[in-house]
């Protein structure tokens, strides 16, 4: 996915040819002797960019229209407590928020606000470099400090966007006038730590990497690109609306609030609700809308970002990418892909991601799941139920849909690799998962 394999252009401190190879807005090539140069156009750049904000943001991260017909969560409310209520705890709605000191999980505590990638303390190891996280007049800030002999070059960046829930971490995202870019320094949960950005080469501090309009259809409900190229990064910013919403899903509200405040005495005598229900779509359909984003990335888009609307052929919008059809399912973000080729999906001909999901609620633990498995199958006919008894009724998944290491979601810190797991949704016997 973008996130992960953006190629990437770097301010490289960790070399003598300091190759600046972005086009704007930092055209200028840093002069060897020169240091601090630079802070004065980035302050330029972020005053411009925190006028602009403050005319713009979406107070609280609550949607409001941005698009004909569409409404927001706060509106569907009053009438869907029962879905709109848990909802609002889910890592749908919360993977992008604007920062604050509650959606922003790394910490900005003395002691715990430094990303150390060479010690600065050391004077034999030359380069160094380290990002610090500073509040400044109210904002989240990542300060890159990069020392070589007695120059010292600095870059202070505000979070602007925050992504990710925090299931495994959180990436930043910053703007520059109307371009956004991310921030070199993430957040992984697994140790609560501040890491260099999966996919950023260690000891570089790089603020050049693109955020094209994808990466933000997965993780937010809108955004209005200014261009028509997928990987153009200059957006409408006051177009955005953070979390993925009931409309992404559901499609635009307004005629079906309107329809349900009328009362069903509609005078056009309609009969169908104004609103999209992917229980009606048929299971191809209904796959297609996860798909949209749980199927790895790695498709070729054939229309623009924010085009897609549930209940369409999802191949009318992307092609799949050749290099991917290769048996190598990666288990990263590719749970439609996986679970197509699972002969539970194969063989039931109305499975779903909602057979197990109900995505207006907070995700259970693994091994509630297994009520799922056993609407299908008994624990008797398990191979393993004669030696292992009854207790496998409970635990159905860590043997037939465990973890993974992913090779997709990777950080390279300080000469450490960080690594994480994803669930398989190949459903299918593991052979070594026997024995437990
Ligand atoms: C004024 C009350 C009201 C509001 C506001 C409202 N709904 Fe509904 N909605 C209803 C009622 C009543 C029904 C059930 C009757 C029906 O299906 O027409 C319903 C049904 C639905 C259904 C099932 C439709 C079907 O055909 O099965 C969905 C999905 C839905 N609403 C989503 C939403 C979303 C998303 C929002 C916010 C954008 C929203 N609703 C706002 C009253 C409301
Ligand atoms: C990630 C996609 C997604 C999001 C986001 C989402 N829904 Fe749904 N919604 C679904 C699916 C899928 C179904 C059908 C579930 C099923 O198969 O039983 C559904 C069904 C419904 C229904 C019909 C329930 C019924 O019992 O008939 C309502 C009402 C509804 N959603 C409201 C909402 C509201 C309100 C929100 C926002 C707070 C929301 N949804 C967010 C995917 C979504
Ligand atoms: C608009 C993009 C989008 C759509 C559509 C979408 N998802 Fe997601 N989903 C995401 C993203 C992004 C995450 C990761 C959120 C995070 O942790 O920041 C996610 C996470 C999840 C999770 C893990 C939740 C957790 O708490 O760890 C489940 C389960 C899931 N999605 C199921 C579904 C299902 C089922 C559908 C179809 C009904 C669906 N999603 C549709 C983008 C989407
Ligand atoms: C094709 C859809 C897609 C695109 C494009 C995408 N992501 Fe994701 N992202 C996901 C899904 C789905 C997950 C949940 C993990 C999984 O299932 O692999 C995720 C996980 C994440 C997480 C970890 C969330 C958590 O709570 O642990 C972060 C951070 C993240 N993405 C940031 C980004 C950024 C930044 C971009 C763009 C530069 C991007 N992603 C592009 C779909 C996408
Ligand atoms: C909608 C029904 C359904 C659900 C839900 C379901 N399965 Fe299946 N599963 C099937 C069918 C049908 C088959 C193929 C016939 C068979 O082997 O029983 C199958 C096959 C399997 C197989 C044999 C796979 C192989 O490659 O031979 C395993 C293992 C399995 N399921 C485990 C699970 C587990 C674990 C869960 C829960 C996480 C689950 N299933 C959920 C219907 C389902
Ligand atoms: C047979 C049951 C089953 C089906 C069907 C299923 N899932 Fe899952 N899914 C699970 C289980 C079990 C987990 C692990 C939950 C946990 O660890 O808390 C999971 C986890 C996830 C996660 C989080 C993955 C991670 O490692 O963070 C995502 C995203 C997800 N599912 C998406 C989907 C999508 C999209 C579909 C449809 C293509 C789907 N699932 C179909 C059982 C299922
Ligand atoms: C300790 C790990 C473990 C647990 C827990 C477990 N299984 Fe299995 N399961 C296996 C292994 C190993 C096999 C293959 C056994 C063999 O071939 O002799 C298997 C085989 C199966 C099969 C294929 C049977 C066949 O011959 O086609 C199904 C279906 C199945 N399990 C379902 C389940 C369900 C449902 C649960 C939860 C109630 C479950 N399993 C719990 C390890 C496990």
């Amino acid at each position: 996915m973008a996130f992960f394999s953006v190629n990437t252009t770097l301010i490289n401190f960790d070399s003598h040819r300091r190759t600046m190879q972005l086009k704007r807005p930092w055209r200028v090539k840093w002069p060897l002797g020169l240091c601090l140069c630079f802070l004065a156009l980035d302050l330029a750049d972020r005053n411009s960019s925190i006028a602009y904000e403050q005319a713009n943001t979406v107070a609280g991260g609550e949607t409001r229209a941005k698009r004909p017909g569409y409404v927001g969560d706060d509106a569907c409310m009053p009438c869907h407590k029962e879905q709109a209520l848990p909802y609002g705890q889910t890592s749908h709605h919360l993977t992008s928020q604007p920062p604050s000191q509650a959606s922003i999980l790394g910490s900005f505590k003395e002691g715990e606000n430094i990303l150390m990638i060479e010690n600065p303390r050391s004077t034999d190891l030359e380069p160094r470099l380290f990002f610090k996280m500073d509040i400044q007049h109210g904002g989240y800030y990542q300060i890159a400090v990069a020392e070589k002999g007695s120059q010292r070059l600095t870059r202070s960046e505000r979070i602007d966007i925050v992504t990710g829930s925090g299931v495994r971490g959180q990436t930043y995202l910053y703007w520059a006038g109307n371009e956004l870019y991310e921030l070199p320094a993430s957040y992984w949960s697994d140790g609560n730590q501040w890491i260099n950005s999966p996919g950023y080469i260690d000891g570089t501090a790089n603020f050049a990497r693109h955020v094209d309009p994808r990466c933000l259809e997965c993780h937010a409900t809108y955004i209005k690109p200014l261009s028509s190229d997928p990987q153009t990064n200059v957006f409408d910013k006051g177009s955005l609306v953070t979390g993925i919403s009931c409309e992404t899903c559901h499609g635009a509200g307004a005629n079906h609030i309107a329809r349900e405040k009328r009362g069903s005495a509609a005078p056009d005598g309609a009969t169908s609700s104004a609103i999209l229900n992917p229980v009606r779509f048929t299971r191809d359909r209904q796959i297609d809308l996860c798909a949209l984003c749980h199927n790895g990335g790695q498709l070729v888009e054939l229309k623009p970002a924010f085009t897609y609307l549930p209940g369409e052929p999802l191949d009318q919008y992307f092609a799949v990418d050749p290099a991917d059809i290769a048996d190598r399912p990666d288990v990263h973000g590719n749970q439609v892909g996986l679970l197509k080729k699972s002969s539970c999906y194969l063989s039931s001909p109305s499975m779903s991601c909602s057979t197990c999901h109900n995505v207006h609620r907070r995700e259970r633990t693994a091994a509630e799941y297994s009520d799922r498995c056993l609407s299908c199958h008994r624990w008797q006919n398990c191979g393993v139920s004669q030696t292992l008894g009854s207790k496998i009724a409970h635990n159905c998944v860590d043997c037939h849909m465990p973890m993974q290491e992913t090779s997709a979601i990777v950080s390279k810190t300080a000469n450490r690799i960080l690594h994480t797991s994803i669930r398989t949704h190949l459903i299918k016997v593991y052979p070594g998962e026997g024995r437990r």
